[in-house]
């Protein structure tokens, strides 16, 4: 298995209170990864934790074999809607160029490649005719595409897409899906966190269902089943009915 991600041993608290607790979970590159589970699962706090936005967890966390700051500019992100401060003074077009930072030199400028991935991001999610507004004035979903733009435009090997489609409508959504599934097939890995559990057969490979525990892990096939949906939701869902 060509390994991106190895999970040992996780543990985080916030002020005492356990939040994730025995995480072990051995990603795999080329996969798109669905994650779930209720509200205060511990879902954003897994993001945060691999990609060191955390200070303290316990556990060991590699990615490509190695600790997080030797590999951080491989890594994409897009945080959930409420942990972005949309009145930062920036045109959409700035944001979305913002992915290529990683492949720069200090100081060194953007070049017509960059540009033109820019702008190949920006027709991906659909927002190519407001490149040049301010993205405070964008309704919600337009601005959720802006930062799915940034991530497709760092080119990153590993994306972490913090439940990316909120607000989004479906043609767009699916349209990103899409985008996606083609970058996991060239290798890239993919981690969505996700509340529609409808899509999740048709979006994903792998599932990881989280409360607090890691509840299952695997094929979604094999593990998006109803006994493993209860035990995640802690009582019966209509979903499977
Ligand atoms: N900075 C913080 N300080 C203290 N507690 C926190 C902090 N961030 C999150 N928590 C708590 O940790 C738990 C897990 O939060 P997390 O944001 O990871 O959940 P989630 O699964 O992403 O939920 P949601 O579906 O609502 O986004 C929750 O009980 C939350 O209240
Ligand atoms: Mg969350």
């Amino acid at each position: 298995m060509d390994t991106s991600i190895s999970i040992k041993n996780l543990n985080v608290s916030y002020d005492e209170k356990i939040v994730l607790s025995d995480i072990n979970i051995e990603i795999e590159a080329g996969k798109i990864y669905g994650i779930v589970g209720p509200n205060g699962a511990g879902k954003s706090t897994l993001f945060k934790s691999i990609l060191g936005l955390l200070d303290s967890h316990s556990g060991e966390i590699l990615i490509e074999n190695k600790k997080i700051d030797n590999i951080r500019k491989k890594l994409a992100y897009v945080p959930q809607r409420d942990d972005v401060n949309w009145d930062f003074p920036a045109t959409v077009l700035d944001v979305v160029m913002m992915g290529r930072y990683p492949h720069k030199k200090l100081l060194e400028s953007m070049n017509s490649h960059d540009i033109a991935i820019a702008n190949q991001a920006l027709e991906d999610v659909q927002i190519t005719s407001f490149k040049n507004r301010q993205i405070g004035e964008l309704s919600g979903g337009q601005q959720q595409r802006v930062f799915i733009a940034r991530a497709l435009c760092q080119e990153a090997q590993i994306l972490f897409l913090d439940e990316p489609f909120v607000g989004v409508d479906i043609k767009t959504e699916e349209r990103i899906i899409q985008i996606l599934k083609r970058l996991a097939q060239e290798g890239k890995t993919i981690l969505v966190i996700h509340h529609d559990l409808s899509k999740v057969k048709e979006y994903f490979d792998r599932i990881l269902l989280l409360d607090k525990h890691l509840i299952a892990f695997g094929d979604v096939n094999t593990t998006f089943t109803k006994e493993n949906v209860d035990k995640t939701y802690g009582g019966k869902l209509p979903f499977f009915e």
